[in-house]
């Protein structure tokens, strides 16, 4: 092997199997057999949960389930008030699948047994499905309260004689009105959107999940570490983005100057590429048609016409031709604009829906066949070799950007405090 060894690579990266791959960004490696969900990058296909459709029975068991297990704890209303003012909605969606684990430590590994989840038998299987009804049946909860706590109300019960997203938005719009329901079509529509995000295979939320469930931690803190990934503006915080976007470039006027700026690498046309979809993303074209469905009773959201601009003006750029870039789903923030809710609301809409796919995986790899393997990938060390140790006094700074640490403006303290004078005070910077 040492032999074959090309210039720059080390002895260190090679194992009994031979030299490492490098898959940056997995571009490459199937880390799972899977039965849930199949896409075809370059036409375009989607399947869901259980494995199969239920019967008439199973599916009123099943809704039932989700539905009756809405409500919290009331100390959630304590957490939930806990944060900042202007906390990010994914933030507090984010830590609540956590907060939400501490309620149930007969569900967790870590107190009953690392096979709870592995063993395949009834008891095993009754007791993962009832951390899946809960946890889909409080996805909504946490969801509304998170939304909630934002605008300074006070939360409501979950009812449970609405859809899943009829309670949704029951949960984040009723103010005590009687008979309250909310409006069927923006409900139709929320469900269309629920249904489009509900899983979409091994992407980096999805991976998070499993990345983290292969130590077998429970289930919520599992699905805590999704909901993170999500939250990034490559995955489920581009819907957020496309929207910030959509504001910065203001009118059609300017859509030509900003996707020079994207083809100089000075800007990002977020809602644009996938990973796997190399055409048109086909939840694209039912986002739009789901819009137009929308639009009609909300009306049209004003930066539409520079979203189609924009559309239109990429998909006849060489650039976007060349890279295969289209549409993807997340250009449904226009809907949830149109609909009222606040920008940094749009990745919780997404969160939420994805639990499903999320449990879906976990479910699946906690019952693979052969049991869990912790998923331990390795690296290719490019590093020093060893180096002696020099003593502090001999030693000369080693210059750079990114090998010293930077030195930061401390934003807690005010010009003020700079100005003023105290015991012990070192020499004012200003
Ligand atoms: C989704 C995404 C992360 C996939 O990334 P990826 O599979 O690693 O693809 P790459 O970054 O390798 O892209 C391939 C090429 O297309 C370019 N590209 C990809 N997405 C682009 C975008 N949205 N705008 C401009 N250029 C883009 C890349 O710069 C690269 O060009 P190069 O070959 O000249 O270097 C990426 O397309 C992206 O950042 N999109 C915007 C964010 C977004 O909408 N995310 C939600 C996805 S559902």
């Amino acid at each position: 092997m040492a032999a074959s060894r090309a210039p720059g690579e080390r002895e260190e990266n090679e194992t009994e199997k031979g030299l490492r791959v490098s898959d940056k960004g997995y571009l490459n490696t199937a880390v799972m057999r899977s039965t849930i969900t199949f896409i075809d990058g370059d036409a375009g296909a989607y399947l869901l949960l259980y494995g199969a459709l239920p019967s008439a029975d199973q599916l009123t068991q099943f809704q039932n389930e989700v539905m009756h297990h809405g409500t919290v704890h009331a100390d959630a209303e304590h957490f939930c008030r806990s944060f900042r003012y202007d906390a990010h909605p994914m933030a507090i969606l984010t830590s609540a699948f956590a907060y939400l684990g501490s309620y149930y430590s007969e569900a967790n590994p870590s107190l009953q047994g690392q096979n709870i989840y592995t063993r395949g038998d009834k008891a095993s299987l009754a007791l993962m499905d009832k951390q899946i009804y809960r946890l889909l049946g409080k996805a909504t909860t946490l969801a509304a309260m998170a939304y909630r706590v934002r605008q300074g109300r006070d939360f409501v019960t979950p009812p449970t004689n609405l859809s899943y997203t009829g309670s949704f938005l029951y949960q984040m719009d009723h103010l005590g009105e009687e008979n309250y329901v909310p409006n069927p079509v923006l409900e139709k529509a929320l469900d269309t959107l629920f249904l489009l995000h509900a899983d979409h295979e091994l992407n980096a939320s999805s991976t998070t999940v499993l990345q983290t469930g292969s130590s077998l931690v429970d289930p919520y803190s599992a699905i805590a570490a999704g909901c993170a990934s999500l939250y990034g503006p490559l995955h489920g915080g581009a819907n957020e983005a496309v929207i910030r976007m959509l504001i910065s470039i203001g009118k059609p006027d300017n859509v030509p100057a900003f996707l020079e700026d994207v083809k100089q690498r000075r800007k990002v046309l977020s809602g644009f590429g996938h990973r796997v979809y190399k055409t048109s993303d086909p939840r694209s074209f039912i986002v739009r048609k789901t819009a137009d469905e929308v639009f009609k009773i909300t009306g049209k959201d004003e930066l539409l016409e520079t979203a189609m601009a924009l559309h239109a003006a990429a998909m006849k750029d060489e650039y976007f031709i060349k890279r295969k870039l289209a549409p993807n789903v997340d250009f449904c923030g226009l809907i949830y604009r149109a609909m009222g809710f606040p920008l940094d609301f749009f990745p919780v809409l997404f969160a939420v829906p994805r639990v499903v796919g999320w449990l879906a995986h976990w479910r699946q790899m906690m019952l693979q066949e052969g049991g869990v393997k912790i998923w331990r990938p390795r690296q290719i060390y490019v590093g020093e070799g060893k180096r002696d140790y020099v003593p502090l006094s001999q030693r000369t700074p080693v210059e750079g950007l990114k090998v010293t640490p930077s030195k930061v403006i401390h934003s807690g303290i005010t010009k003020r405090t700079n100005l003023a004078s105290f015991k012990g005070k070192v020499a004012a910077k200003l």
